[in-house]
């Protein structure tokens, strides 16, 4: 790891997920209390809590992908430009829609920001850089085309639902889609404690074939769903490969261990579901209003808590203070399985339309919002 010395980001990086927590709660418990447009809280969730933190994780994991040392700290602006942009998006589809333009320029000049760091970091990487990093830079593409897509939108009302189709596949599945698998493969066996050899030959071939199953779902779904059927293929093989290498084979390392690893190992499940979900919705089988609800019950859920379990430790207590993360990963990582289990049960009733489905969900969520904040709050004290 980096030298944590005048670097912000460590300190930044708890708020940035316990925002992400308190949208969650908040973006899935305020549309059933009050009559809101579902793109207001939906956007929330994952313009003003995801977006900022797949942001930071991006500018934190770089250094170690490139061996370079830490973030400049004018790189940070791109996370308050993120942040900035999901307040102003929320507030528009609340009150004043056209604004989201606003929200949408503000986003992309973020993005242009951290790619051309990247770019810089790629050029200064001792080595050639992990291919770890060309999935953050292609995940980063798809959200510039994503939100080109919804400024065109405006521009062009004929074509708006197939635009705006277009956005939040390019979104869900390239921006968060990508960013979240490129991590997930380094961080299981991580948190597995054991070695997986096949971790960069996966990551360096397998981009491909997500990168095109993305484009096919995301082009096909705005304008000729049968072509989406061979995007999900292209999605199932290297899940396929992930699920039997790492799930199935190390399953004693994952599923019984405490901590980080099952909420991990349930995401990575939840995300296959949620797809085989979205297709049988795409084809007209499942008739439901909340997929994009679906997909944060059953896969951003039990993902960031697990990632959170593993990474709010080393933010809190940068370093060689092994003691202290590993005191407070235990606690952040009891009962991480229920936790994971509850969050998938929500995402099963929600599919039935159940009246309370978010329930099971928002008892996991609050219990780990509540230690999460604990931790970070006990840490300041200590500090003081
Ligand atoms: C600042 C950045 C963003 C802007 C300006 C933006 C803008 C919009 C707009 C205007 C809509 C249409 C809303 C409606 O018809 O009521 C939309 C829909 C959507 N966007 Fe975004 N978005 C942004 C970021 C994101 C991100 C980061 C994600 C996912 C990770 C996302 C996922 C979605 C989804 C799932 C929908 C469909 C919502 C629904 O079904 O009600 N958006 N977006
Ligand atoms: C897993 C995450 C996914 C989410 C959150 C998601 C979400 C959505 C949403 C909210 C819509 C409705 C958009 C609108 O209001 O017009 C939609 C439409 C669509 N989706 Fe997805 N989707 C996902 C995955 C998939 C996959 C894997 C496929 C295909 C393999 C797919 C194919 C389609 C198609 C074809 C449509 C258009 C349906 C129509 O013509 O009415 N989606 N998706």
């Amino acid at each position: 790891m980096f030298s944590a010395k005048g670097n912000r980001l460590p300190g930044l990086m708890p708020l940035l997920l316990l925002t992400t927590l308190l949208c969650f709660v908040v973006g899935i418990v305020l549309p059933r209390l009050t009559a809101i447009t579902p793109s207001a809280p939906l956007h929330l969730i994952l313009a003003l809590g995801i977006m900022p933190l797949i942001f930071g994780a991006m500018i934190y994991f770089v250094p170690v992908l490139t061996r370079s040392g830490s973030p400049e700290p004018k790189v940070l602006l791109s996370i308050y430009g993120a942040m900035l942009a999901g307040v102003i998006l929320t507030t528009s589809l609340l009150l004043i829609f056209k604004l989201y333009l606003l929200a949408a320029v503000i986003a992309l000049l973020a993005v242009a920001g951290l790619s051309y760091w990247m770019q810089q970091r790629a050029r200064q990487s001792f080595g050639s850089p992990h291919p770890g990093l060309l999935w953050y830079r292609l995940a980063l593409l798809l959200l510039g085309a994503a939100l080109v897509a919804i400024i065109l939108a405006s521009l062009w009302p004929q074509q708006w639902l197939n635009l705006r189709r277009l956005h939040l596949h390019l979104n869900i599945l390239g921006f968060v889609g990508l960013t979240a698998l490129g991590t997930l493969r380094v961080l299981l066996p991580t948190v597995g404690s054991f070695q997986d050899m096949n971790a960069g030959p996966w990551l360096m071939h397998e981009w491909r074939l997500l990168f095109a199953g993305t484009l096919l779902i995301a082009v096909g779904a705005a304008w000729f769903p049968p072509i989406t059927l061979a995007g999900l293929l292209l999605w199932l093989i290297p899940l396929g490969r992930l699920a039997y290498g790492l799930l199935w084979l190390k399953r004693r390392k994952l599923w019984l261990a405490d901590g980080a690893a099952p909420s991990l190992a349930t995401a990575s499940i939840g995300l296959i579901i949620s797809l085989l979900l979205g297709a049988a919705h795409g084809l007209g089988w499942l008739a439901t209003t909340h997929m994009s609800e679906l997909f944060i019950l059953m896969f951003l859920m039990p993902l960031v808590s697990g990632a959170a379990t593993h990474l709010l430790p080393l933010w809190l207590w940068p370093g060689a203070q092994t003691e202290q993360q590993n005191r407070s990963r235990t606690t952040l990582g009891r009962f991480a399985l229920i936790r994971s289990m509850l969050f998938q049960l929500s995402g099963m009733l929600l599919i039935f339309d159940l009246p309370w489905s978010w329930l099971p969900a928002m008892v996991a969520m609050a219990q780990f919002l509540s230690v999460a904040l604990w931790q970070t709050t006990n840490k300041a004290v200590v500090q003081e």
